[in-house]
């Protein structure tokens, strides 16, 4: 973000004082930062924190005559790359959608002809009230990008959505509204696993599980947008495979180890894959056919994991995920399999519903430094969404 000129608007809530570790965010990655507070936000944070942490003046007032002479309200709002609301109140953004500019912020808001992303943060049921879902929409529609809050325990005492969501991914959002078709990922070489495996039993049977392989091919298809060069080794499913993308098609878990194996090394790589974790010990060559005793006992085999053997391996890619499919303890399991696996991230997904073969999905981001929820969506948004935050965690620069 070298040289981006960023107009922060910080909102009255108590998510403001996210606002500095933003602030310092953007210095790092090369953006210079300048602040609006709001009457609101002040209470919360003070002029003199966000000047010290951004190096430049602070605006405060409409009416603040040597504001006025020096950075006039249009100016200030025009000189930006970037209006950033963070955090967005219900407030503010009520006002947003009403074109209201009854202060310095929404004036700036109103006068600006430069992209604005808003970051909300606020209480659930203020987040999911009718108005505020309206207010949304209103602001989407006019070309704000509004980035959804995480979900979790809330500073009032309330879980749901409505939570800031963590630097990383505001920085990752920031990234992409100031270059919708930047390549952060050219030159990189993304690996993806995806779908189910199929064990064989016999020439006519197979161990086999209910993975669709959509949200694995929607992420290889994300990180291809971004300028990845991505090899996807794929499960027996049949999906279009994504523009860009080189697929290795294979049937089981062995296959999609030596796969794996032949495509490294990669920058990343995500296991989205749902492997098959036993195969039969010995497949039939001829159909197992009834013989009128008892059924037939299957001897199974444990196969080959391959995200812990990448996680462990000499060629680990820099930044290894991997998924987790829950059906309870959804978090305590998957925090649990990304030390064992030795993953950077594990996304955990709870598959009790009807996550695998829908077009949703729900997912929690396991990192060394915590978890991040994120709310329910389409498996394509989430798609994208990752791969942003895989080219921030790269280092890639927009
Ligand atoms: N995985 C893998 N190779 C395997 C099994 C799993 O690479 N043989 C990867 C998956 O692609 C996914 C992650 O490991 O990224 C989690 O897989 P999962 O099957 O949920 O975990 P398990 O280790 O099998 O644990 P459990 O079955 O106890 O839930």
């Amino acid at each position: 973000m070298t040289g981006k000129r960023i107009l922060l608007i910080v909102g009255g809530g108590i998510a403001a004082y996210k606002a500095c570790e933003l602030i310092r965010a953007l210095r790092k990655s090369g953006a210079s930062v300048r602040c609006v507070l709001t009457a609101g936000g002040a209470q919360f944070v003070t002029p003199m924190t966000l000047a010290a942490l951004s190096e430049q003046p602070v605006h405060t007032s409409l009416w603040d005559l040597k504001d006025e002479a020096e950075m006039g309200h249009i100016q200030l709002s025009r000189e930006a790359d970037l209006v950033v609301v963070c955090p967005a109140t219900a407030d503010l953004m009520a006002k947003m959608a009403a074109g209201i500019a009854d202060d310095l912020a929404t004036t700036l808001l109103l006068a600006t002809d430069k992209p604005v992303l808003a970051v909300p943060a606020m209480n659930v049921r203020m987040w999911t009230h009718a108005a505020t879902r309206r207010n949304v929409a209103t602001l989407r529609a006019d070309g704000v990008t509004v980035v959804e809050p995480d979900e979790g325990p809330m500073a009032c005492g309330e879980f749901g959505p409505g939570r800031l969501p963590e630097i990383e991914a505001i920085m990752a959002a920031i990234g992409m509204a100031l270059a919708p078709d930047a390549k952060p990922l050219a030159g990189r070489h993304a690996l993806v696993t995806a779908g189910p495996t199929h064990e064989p039993i016999d020439p006519v049977r197979y161990i086999a599980n209910r993975s669709s392989g959509k949200q694995g091919f929607a992420i290889a298809a994300a990180l291809a947008r971004l300028g990845a060069g991505v090899t996807l080794v794929a499960g027996p499913v049949a999906l279009a495979t994504p523009p860009g993308v080189t697929r290795i098609d294979v049937e089981t878990a062995n296959e999609m180890a030596n796969a794996v194996d032949r495509a490294l090394p990669a920058d990343v790589a995500v296991m989205v894959a749902a492997v098959a974790d036993w195969r039969t010990a010995a497949e039939s060559s001829q159909k197992i056919k009834k013989s009128g005793d008892a059924p037939p006992a299957l001897a199974l085999t444990e196969n080959p994991d391959i995200l812990a053997g990448l996680g462990h391996g000499p060629r680990r890619p820099a930044l290894l995920i991997g998924f987790a499919a829950e059906t309870q303890d959804v978090l305590a399991h998957a925090t649990a399999k990304r030390v064992r696996k030795g993953a950077d991230w594990i996304i955990a997904n709870d598959v009790s519903g009807d996550v695998m073969g829908g077009d949703r999905n729900r997912i929690h981001i396991i990192t060394a430094d915590g978890v991040e929820s994120w709310p329910d969506a389409g498996k394509d948004e989430i798609a994208d969404r990752l791969a942003h935050r895989i080219a921030f965690a790269l280092g890639a620069s927009v």
